[in-house]
């Protein structure tokens, strides 16, 4: 295993160890929540909600029982991955395209621990490019108003979200200030979500790091 997935690993089994048992879960996607999954113990949960089709297969392969948003009372915990994560816990996501519902299920948690490696962890947002869901018919009306922002967008092509929805890719914004910037982006017609996560941030980052797991908080 290569040290960046040691980290994974390690932040993924840090955030196994804080689920309480018998609680409704909400589960991300992507690599790192891969290793969350793997960890996971039949009967740990009352049920897991998951954020794609991808974690859906990966939960009912481990046993677990999987509901939809719509018939879990609540979601009390939410684990999740990054792109990037900055000192306030503002995030990127959706290098997996699964950010709509993930945003979704981040805001409607009691609390959200993300789990990431090192290289996640930036000074300011922006490195990597901002995934944003779009309806297709929209593409190339959403892709100027981006371009006018200061973005570079490039489409995701041949790809399609769970939702039905297409990629766009945006390099070059400067995102001085996530917040603003994420309700940018959303207020655009044909805009289904931007994979800015500022207005709902994580309240607790597991960072995995050479040094063991780092757990950063915000005030
Ligand atoms: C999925 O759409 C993303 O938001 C993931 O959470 C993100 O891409 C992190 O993925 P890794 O854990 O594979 O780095």
């Amino acid at each position: 295993m290569t040290p960046k997935e040691a980290q994974k690993k390690a932040a993924a089994e840090a955030a196994l160890a804080m689920v309480p048992r018998g609680c409704w879960l909400g589960v991300g996607t992507g690599s790192t929540t891969g290793y969350f999954i793997q960890g996971l113990k039949r009967g740990w949960v009352k049920g897991a909600v998951p954020s794609s089709v991808t974690t859906e297969k990966a939960l009912r392969r481990k046993g677990i029982r999987v509901l939809p948003l719509s018939q879990a009372r609540k979601v009390t915990l939410y684990v999740d991955g990054a792109d990037e994560a900055d000192g306030r816990l503002r995030l990127i996501k959706g290098g997996g395209g699964a950010l709509t519902r993930e945003k979704i299920l981040a805001t409607a948690a009691k609390k959200f621990i993300c789990i990431a490696d090192e290289a996640k962890w930036v000074k300011q947002l922006g490195k990597f490019p901002v995934p944003v869901e779009i309806v297709p018919f929209a593409r190339s009306q959403v892709a100027r108003q981006l371009a006018r922002m200061g973005g570079r967008p490039v489409w995701r092509k041949g790809f399609l979200t769970d939702n039905g929805g297409e990629i766009l890719d945006v390099r070059g914004l400067r995102i001085r200030d996530p917040r603003a910037m994420e309700k940018k982006i959303e207020e655009i017609p044909g805009v289904i979500s931007a994979g800015i996560f500022a207005r709902r941030r994580a309240d607790l980052l597991l960072l995995g790091t050479p040094r063991g797991v780092r757990r950063i908080k915000v005030g």
